[in-house]
């Protein structure tokens, strides 16, 4: 065959397989460009999952008729001129490809009016585009999408169900109602209205929406967090460890109030999340990072929902310490119902962690240790804390028994508290030696023999480029050949662990994310079983003193909410639930 241009039409619906994968991507075209239109009121109208219809219609600035035909025109924008633009771009739309994507693979209606001017309208079918004529509308955009993919059966018959396709709509619908707080939204599938958000001006109204999308657990076991240094700010709710999930299926990420997918910026949160989420559990969150966008390439996916960032691993320690800082505040405070809550136990969502999940086995080390022992050597002042020392009751209250060798029962000054001795005692002693290794860091131990490891040219080349850093967290290593290293010193609290291994590890976190947590990782794996084991185990019986001793300790320990499995560690009942419990003064 000849070298030959391809028809327009033709050139469109092939830019549309990368544009539009299925109706959830038209939506999100029409939706962004409502917003880019500076609408304040975006209403999706959906039928069918999509197939049948998508009518997105906006209150944005419009477009005068003489625009219409050209809105349709490959490679037409009116949001960038120049390169520069590009490189500092802030609206989501820049490449003026998808309403002509849309219109070559769809029965297509454009009908706009400026402000002061006109409504006109435009139609796409079969290729051809119609002359533009008058119309009514009032200021703003509405855009229709007929019959999608239907000149194009091979893509048609890549749909799904009809309600597999309504709820990638569902879900890409929630990322942008949570990507700007500023306009209302609403969705109507089959002419039945699925939700209106009104515009959200502030923290409360905010909590409001994200509550509607997520559901009102999820706000309910939230913290808030916000973040800000050296030009970049990290905003948003982190799920709390005890509502963790099973599946990665609230985990919202914004860049520039873009909705990314991203697996540095994912990754920086998981590791945040790493030291209190019970093993192969996901987290919650809902994260907006603001930073210069000369500093990111938003043209680096068809669909732009992966990014390319100039200081990638910058922004990745600052989104990882920020996550874990707002995590590690979760202490027990008075004005919470506890790490887990009992109401959840009663009529708890069975997807997310709690009371029902195993409990991690007890530790097999004879002989038991010894709580008064272990406090001393964890460095814990007991301060015996009688109750009649005047102040108010500390979070936590004081111990009154010890129930079935497992718990503690406390009375705090407005309830009781239940704790789980055991999980919350693993905590306090991980923090400390976490806190006692770090105080001491960089302690290394020099190997007898030095360890040989074979590995790719090119991981020798970053082991070489990042020795300053692996030896920083203690790995010392010389490189002896192409494809050779040698492991020279270790961190002294891993000197018997499989070397070799870790620093593979290490080197393929550096490689990709030019920054390892791999080393300090393992570190803390090895902490968290030696607190496991050294944690006073159940059935050890307990005195008074003691029992407050722990008490005291978990209120000031970072993260303790949670033992280093993500269990909760402790719950409270307030004498409103006692007394609702017993129907008492009604
Ligand atoms: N809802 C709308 N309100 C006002 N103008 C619009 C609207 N939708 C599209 N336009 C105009 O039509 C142009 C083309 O839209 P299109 O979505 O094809 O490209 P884009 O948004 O510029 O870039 P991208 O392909 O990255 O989305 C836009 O640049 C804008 O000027
Ligand atoms: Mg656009």
């Amino acid at each position: 065959m000849p070298i030959r241009l391809l028809p327009d039409n033709l050139v469109n619906q092939i830019a549309a397989g990368e544009v539009v994968e299925r109706p959830a991507s038209v939506v999100k075209e029409l939706v962004e460009n409502a917003l880019d239109a500076g609408a304040t009121r975006v209403a999706v109208e959906i039928e069918r999952g999509g197939a049948a219809l998508i009518r997105v219609r906006d209150d944005g600035t419009g477009m005068p008729a003489e625009e219409l035909s050209l809105a349709l025109e490959r490679h037409a924008t009116s949001k960038i001129a120049t390169l520069d633009d590009l490189a500092a771009v802030q609206s989501l739309g820049f490449r003026g490809e998808a309403l002509p994507s849309i219109a070559s693979v769809s029965r297509f209606r454009l009908v706009s009016a400026p402000s002061g001017g006109e409504a006109a309208e435009i139609e796409v079918a079969d290729g051809r585009r119609a002359a533009p004529r008058p119309a009514a509308h009032p200021r703003g955009t509405t855009v229709e999408v007929r019959d999608l993919f239907y000149s194009v059966p091979a893509r048609r018959k890549f749909l799904r169900s009809e309600s597999t396709e309504y709820q990638h709509i569902q879900r890409t619908l929630t990322r942008l109602a949570l990507s700007r707080f500023d306009a209302g939204f609403t969705l109507t599938h089959n002419r039945r209205e699925v939700f209106s958000l009104p515009a959200a001006a502030d923290r409360a109204a905010r909590e409001e929406r994200v509550a509607r999308l997520l559901g009102p657990e999820f706000m309910r076991h939230a913290v808030h967090l916000e973040h800000e240094s050296g030009g970049l700010r990290l905003s948003g709710w982190l799920g709390l460890p005890t509502y963790a999930r099973a599946q990665p299926d609230q985990q919202y990420l914004f860049v520039n109030r873009r909705m990314v997918r991203d697996r540095l910026l994912g990754n920086a949160v998981r590791l945040g999340y790493q030291d209190v989420l019970y093993g192969g559990r996901h987290a919650a969150y809902v994260l907006y990072i603001e930073l210069d966008p000369a500093s990111v390439d938003v043209n680096a996916h068809p669909q732009k929902l992966e990014l390319r960032f100039r200081d990638g691993r910058h922004l990745h320690d600052f989104v990882f310490r920020s996550v874990e800082r707002a995590l590690a505040a979760t202490r027990p405070d008075p004005l919470r119902s506890g790490s887990t809550d009992l109401s959840r136990l009663l009529g708890a969502d069975a997807g997310r962690a709690g009371p029902g999940l195993p409990l991690g086995q007890p530790p097999a080390v004879a002989g038991g240790g010894d709580w008064t022992v272990l406090a001393r050597v964890a460095g814990a002042v007991a301060d015996d804390a009688g109750r009649d020392d005047g102040g108010a009751a500390p979070p936590l209250g004081y111990a009154l028994a010890q129930i079935h060798g497992i718990f503690i029962l406390a009375q705090t000054g407005d309830g009781i508290v239940l704790v789980d001795m055991h999980a919350a005692h693993e905590r306090v002693l991980y923090e400390r030696l976490k806190t006692a290794l770090e105080s001491g860091a960089g302690e290394r131990q020099a190997l007898l023999v030095p360890a040989v490891v074979e590995v790719s040219e090119e991981e020798a080349g970053v082991a070489e480029h990042h020795a300053d850093e692996l030896a920083a967290a203690g790995l010392v290593v010389d490189r002896l050949g192409p494809g050779r290293l040698a492991i020279r010193e270790v961190p002294a609290a891993l000197a018997t662990d499989d070397v070799g291994g870790l620093l593979r590890e290490a080197l393929s976190d550096l490689a990709e994310h030019g920054a390892s947590h791999r080393i300090v990782e393992r570190q803390n794996e090895l902490l968290a079983s030696l607190a496991c084991r050294a944690a006073v185990r159940a059935h050890r019986s307990m005195t008074l003193p003691e029992m407050n001793a722990l008490l005291r300790e978990m209120e000031r320990t970072d993260r303790s909410d949670q033992c280093n499995h993500g269990r909760p560690t402790w719950t409270r009942v307030s004498l409103d639930e006692l007394d609702r419990l017993f129907l008492r003064g009604r």
